[in-house]
Formats: C-alpha cells, sequence, structure tokens
C-alpha cells in the first residue's frame, strides 16, 4: 500500500504567452488543443536526482520512515542525470539510503506505474518492506525548442511514493502493463544511445530530441488508456462506478475527455492538472497523486483508477485502495 506521497517541480514556470514568443503558437491553439497553460521547466543548474530528492523527503516524512528503512529505489524516467548510472543511485546517495537497491526504468511515461507494478510484487512476495517508487523527468532536456508540435507540450518535474506492506483492505488490488514495440518510432529520442552515439551528425539532425507523431500517438492513447482502465477495474472486480477519483496521465485533455467519456466516469471523479504542468511523462501521474490527496480530492478509503499511455508504446493501469 502507498504510505506516503510527495512532488517536486522547478520553480521557473513558462506560459503559453512565453511560448508565443519563441515558436509560431498561440495561447489559444494550445488550450484549445490540450488544455495546457503553463509548465515548469528546469533551471539550467537543476537536475532531474534534485526533484526525485524533494519529492522523496516529502513521501518519507508523511510515511514516517527513515531513508535507511528503505529496501529499493525504482524510478520510472527517460531524462535522468545522466545515460548512465541509474539516476536512483544518486537520489540513494542524497537520501542516505544506505541498505536500499536502486534502479531505473524506462518505460517513458508508463515509467511510474511499471514501478509501481514491480514494487507491489515485490513487497507481496515478502522480499522487501518499504520501496520508494518516482516518475521524475526533465523533458525540456530532449525537447526541441524549435519544433512547435512538441515544445508547447511538455514540463519537468518529480512525484514519489511509499509502497510498504498491506495492511488489510489498503492496497494495491490490481495492476496491468501493457506494450507494443512495433510502433516506437511514432514516439521516441532515437539520438544518445548506442545507435546513434552523439556525434556532429546526429547533433545536426536533432537526434537528441523528442519526436511525436502527434496524432497517431493521440489515436492510439485514447485506445489503450481505455483498454489498460478496464483490465484494471477487471482484475480488481471493480466497475467505473466503484472508483472514487481517476487519475489519468496528463497528456492532453482531450485524450483524458474521450477516456473518461468510454469508461462512463462523471467528470468529477477526474483529477485533472494538466493545465497547470503539461505532460512532465513519467511524472504525470505521481504528481497528480500528490496533489490530489493534498487537495482532500483522494482521502483513505477511496479507490483510485491510475492509467497512463507513453512512449514504446507501453501502457500501464492500477486500482488502489487508500
Ligand atoms: N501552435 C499552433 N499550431 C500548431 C502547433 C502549435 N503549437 N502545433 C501544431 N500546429 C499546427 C500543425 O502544424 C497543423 O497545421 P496544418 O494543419 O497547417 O498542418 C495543425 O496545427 C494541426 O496539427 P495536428 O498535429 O493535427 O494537431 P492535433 O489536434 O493532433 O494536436 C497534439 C496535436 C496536441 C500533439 C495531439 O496530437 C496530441 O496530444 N497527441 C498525443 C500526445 C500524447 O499523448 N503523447 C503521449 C505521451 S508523451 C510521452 O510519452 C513522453
Amino acid at each position: 500500500m502507498i504510505i506516503g506521497t510527495g512532488h517536486s517541480v522547478p520553480d521557473r514556470v513558462l506560459t503559453n504567452f512565453d511560448l508565443e514568443k519563441i515558436v509560431n503558437t498561440s495561447d489559444e491553439w494550445i488550450v484549445e488543443r490540450t488544455g495546457i497553460h503553463k509548465r515548469h521547466i528546469k533551471a539550467p543548474e537543476e537536475k532531474t536526482s534534485d526533484f526525485c530528492l524533494n519529492a522523496s523527503l516529502q513521501a518519507l516524512a508523511e510515511a514516517d520512515i527513515a531513508a535507511s528503512d528503505l529496501d529499493l529505489i525504482i524510478i520510472g524516467t527517460v531524462t535522468g542525470d545522466m545515460c548512465f548510472p541509474a539516476t536512483a543511485v544518486f537520489v540513494q546517495y542524497r537520501l542516505g539510503a544506505k541498505r536500499a537497491a536502486a534502479m531505473d526504468i524506462s518505460a517513458a511515461c508508463s515509467g511510474f506505474l511499471y514501478g509501481l507494478t514491480i514494487a507491489d510484487s515485490m513487497i507481496a512476495a515478502g522480499k522487501y518492506r518499504h520501496i520508494l517508487v518516482i516518475g521524475a523527468e526533465s523533458l525540456s532536456s530532449i525537447t526541441d525548442w524549435e519544433d512547435r508540435n512538441t515544445c508547447v507540450l511538455f514540463g519537468d518535474g518529480a512525484g514519489a511514493v511509499i509502497m510498504a506492506p498491506s495492511d488489510g483492505e489498503r492496497g494495491v488490488l490490481s495492476t496491468f502493463l501493457g506494450a507494443d514495440g512495433r510502433l516506437a518510432d511514432l514516439l521516441w529520442c532515437p539520438g544518445g544511445g548506442a545507435i546513434h552515439p552523439p556525434t556532429h551528425e546526429t547533433v545536426d539532425k536533432k537526434l537528441h530530441y523528442l519526436k511525436m507523431a502527434g496524432q497517431e500517438v493521440f489515436l492510439h492513447a485514447v485506445k489503450a488508456m481505455g483498454e489498460s482502465a478496464e483490465r484494471a477495474l477487471e482484475g480488481a472486480g471493480l466497475n467505473p462506478a466503484d472508483i472514487d477519483l481517476m487519475i489519468p496521465h496528463q497528456a492532453n485533455l482531450r485524450i483524458i475527455d474521450a477516456t473518461t467519456r468510454r469508461l462512463g466516469m462523471p467528470k468529477e471523479k477526474v483529477f485533472i492538472n494538466i493545465d497547470r504542468y503539461g505532460n512532465t511523462s513519467s511524472a504525470s501521474l505521481p504528481i497528480a497523486l500528490n496533489e490530489a490527496r493534498r487537495m482532500g480530492r483522494l482521502k483513505a478509503g477511496m479507490t483510485c483508477l491510475m492509467v497512463v499511455f507513453g512512449g514504446g508504446f507501453t501502457w500501464a493501469s492500477a486500482v488502489v485502495q487508500f
């Protein structure tokens, strides 16, 4: 079960009006097509691990455990501090979580729920008691700030949860994970790996930036988010009517609306913060989860459905009783 949550974003805010000065776009277009009004973008000296650390300290404080109680740290990220080692080891060191193993998961936007699923399974197997699961990104570091198709969409930040063994009713009721690698080239960052290691040519060709076929991704996202949510509900033996709050991936307000309609979920049961953060990829769900709890939208005893879709393609969902 989740015993603590936290989130952290950079102080620097980039509004749609700021973007109007950078690329040929408008506040009206961005709001109408995406629902985004502003996003937080890191300063050059800030690191993904900084946001992880802040979010983790909040989650540890709420969970009322010490960093030294952690057995494992998992970070879902595609924009960690370095190619390697894992950003999780920097967080482990800075937290002083001396007993904890540490690893990153590369599942794009789905990284947090992939991590939550692994953590839940390891705790259920009796291997570990306390696991810190983080979703964190500095997407601004792989954003092409000359490409209006993508640069208006993304933001930076991190969200964290502490997971512990269930105490009766509370806990993860079901999870569902999926992937389809045939469609990888619709949303990827092709440069920087072993296929295209950094050269002057890869930089000139802008291979180190995120590339997205927006409309295709949109269609797949709507389908996969709906199906994935249904699979998690089935796994938990629940109907949409049993859910108190749905937290969908904050990629596009229209994708959220379509998923909400498909599930027949009333709008007031859907948590939305894309207007203030944009799409923060793997950080999107844990940031929203923490905000929902702090705002009193998600209280003890409530059942929450989380669902996400991202590059890979990957998708994931979970039903959690708080
Ligand atoms: N400002 C103004 N006009 C723009 C902008 C912009 N920022 N961006 C694109 N346009 C133009 C296009 O050039 C196009 O013009 P044209 O008709 O003259 O060619 C027109 O607007 C329509 O473009 P579309 O791409 O068809 O716009 P669409 O309605 O599909 O919205 C968007 C684009 C917002 C990207 C949408 O497709 C989307 O949200 N896709 C899914 C994103 C997503 O879910 N990603 C998943 C996870 S991300 C991750 O894993 C990191």
